[in-house]
């Protein structure tokens, strides 16, 4: 049986990544080996957007891999993380996807690596068509990302709801949003601006709704007391 074995006692550093490569001697290490095997589709845990579902397919000392699957002009974004020697990696399965770097951007197929240490400028990738990628990531983010997911997710379906549209109807304009970015060649950092503000363009009519029906209530209240 074949192992995959880590010993590195530091976290998230670009050293301790190397050094993880570095001593796959499991036998010295008095550690209980295992081995984990999931199926397509199988996960630890996911959380899902309207563009977008990540799934934690792999979580030990400090290092995850979480698939990406996007749909069609579906947004993933992050900003540089606070420790400046944290590695990203990303490997493309299935579709294509643009990716910018600050203000550079290439266009990738399946089979494409992208690595990133320290990550110092915004990334954003962009799903041009139907997309699926692995990112390898040195520090454990999967909780608060997908709490960050969930409350998104939760808080466009509720807009979309008070509004009276359907609830995609906030997807549709962020996606229509991000086509157009991507024409513009805005920057990752304005890619990633006009997709949360083109998913919370209707944000003020969840309490402008509210106050209204509340008026409205009170005068029916006044009408017929
Ligand atoms: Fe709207």
């Amino acid at each position: 049986m074949s192992h995959v074995v880590y010993n590195c006692r530091g976290r998230g550093t670009i050293t301790s990544v190397a050094k993880r490569v570095q001593t796959l001697n499991f036998e010295n290490q008095g550690l209980t080996p295992w081995l984990r095997i999931m199926r397509d589709g199988e996960g630890l845990d996911s959380a899902s957007t309207d563009n977008m579902t990540i799934t934690l397919l792999g979580s030990y000392d400090g290092v995850e891999l979480i698939r990406h699957e996007l749909k069609r002009y579906g947004l993933m974004g992050f900003n540089p993380p606070s420790a400046s020697n944290v590695f990203e990696g990303i490997v493309l399965t299935s579709g294509v996807l643009r990716i910018t770097y600050g203000d550079h951007t290439e266009v990738l197929g399946p089979g494409s690596v992208v690595s990133m240490a320290p990550v110092q400028q915004a990334v954003c990738i962009v799903a041009l068509e139907q997309a699926e990628f692995v990112y390898v990531t040195s520090t454990s983010i999967f909780k608060s990302y997908k709490e960050w997911v969930e409350k998104f997710h939760h808080m466009a379906t509720e807009i979309a709801m008070k509004d009276g549209y359907t609830a995609s109807h906030c997807e549709r304009i962020r996606k229509y949003s991000v086509m157009i970015g991507c024409q513009l060649n805005l920057s990752a950092h304005d890619l990633i601006s006009l997709s949360c503000g083109a998913l919370f363009h209707d944000i003020g009519k969840i309490r402008a709704f509210c106050r209204m029906t509340d008026s409205i209530a009170s005068e029916n209240d006044a009408h017929f007391s």
